[in-house]
């Protein structure tokens, strides 16, 4: 990749298992059908495969019954350096995930930061890291109040995205940076302020049609430049290699029955968030 510098995050991941996976109830237009429990865990498997095949890490938080998304693990909180924001979810049926990962990440070594009181983020499914800035989504899942705790607790500049449209609900459904100058969207997700604010970040974006993002194309994750995809539309595939990346295609089938795809199945354990502090004006010497 000769023009562009790859991200500085997507080479670690925490996953979890389908061992419990199911489409027990419906929280997303997507949801629906019967799942293969043996063909959900072979791919998973080759998920896996494909993340360390591309030079990734993959560490694995234990299963539990009765959560059937928990294997969303990118849903259940967002990595600053060394700690887990933890999230918040929306819907009863996944609150308890939080509990079980913030355990696993305790355990890793992890300090975990809960949110305040009100705030719903749905983890790193819904605060996408862009160069300098976080890409927020709101509406469907995540609300503002996760805006004003992000900011307090990173410091850094949050773009608010409202997603309306029932079925992009989470940020990353809409939006995957690719590398330090690029990212595909999914703007037709976006209102058109929310949109212009966003593009402002991107100095070289790839825009999905409708049907091409009905794919789950955007919902990939990075690892170096190698783009492990659910599904790749024709012209995506030639704009990526076009532009230097390698594409891997993993069937994600029994998991698109969730309403999940690549990126909701895998929090990356290596972003920083926190802006570091500014190096105080020297104050005027005492004469
Ligand atoms: N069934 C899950 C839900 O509706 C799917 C989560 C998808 N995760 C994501 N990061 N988009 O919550």
């Amino acid at each position: 990749m000769s023009s562009d510098i790859e991200l500085s995050w997507g080479r670690r991941y925490l996953m979890c298992r389908p061992t419990y996976f199911e489409v027990a109830y419906a929280i997303n237009p997507w949801m629906g059908g019967v799942v293969d429990p043996d063909l959900a865990m072979t791919q998973w498997e080759a998920l896996a495969d494909a993340i360390r095949a591309a030079g990734g890490a993959v560490e694995e938080v234990a299963a539990q019954p009765a959560l059937p998304d928990m294997v969303f693990t990118a849903n259940s909180g967002i990595v600053d350096g060394a700690r887990l924001i933890a999230g918040r979810m929306r819907h009863a049926e996944r609150r308890e995930e939080i509990r079980h990962v913030a355990r696993w990440a305790t355990d890793a070594g992890f300090t975990v930061e809960p949110l305040a009181q009100g705030a719903i983020l749905e983890g790193l499914g819904d605060a996408i890291p862009l160069g300098e800035v976080l890409v927020v989504g709101h509406g469907a899942r995540s609300n503002v109040e996760a805006h004003a705790e992000l900011t307090r607790l990173t410091g850094r500049t949050v773009l608010p995205v409202r997603l309306e449209d029932p079925r992009w609900y989470h940020v990353d459904l809409t939006l995957c940076p690719l590398t330090e100058r690029r990212a595909i969207v999914h703007l037709g997700a976006w209102s058109t302020g929310d949109a212009a604010a966003v593009m402002a970040h991107i100095p070289e974006p790839l825009v999905l049609e409708d049907h091409e993002a009905g794919s789950f194309a955007v919902n990939s994750v990075v690892v170096g430049s190698t783009v492990v995809m659910p599904a790749c539309p024709p012209r995506v595939g030639r704009q990526l290699e076009a532009w230097g990346l390698d594409v891997v295609v993993v069937d994600v089938g029994e998991f698109i029955k969730a309403g999940g795809a690549v990126r909701c199945l895998t929090l990356p354990l290596d972003t920083t968030l926190s802006v570091a502090p500014r190096t105080l004006e020297p104050t005027m010497e005492a004469a």
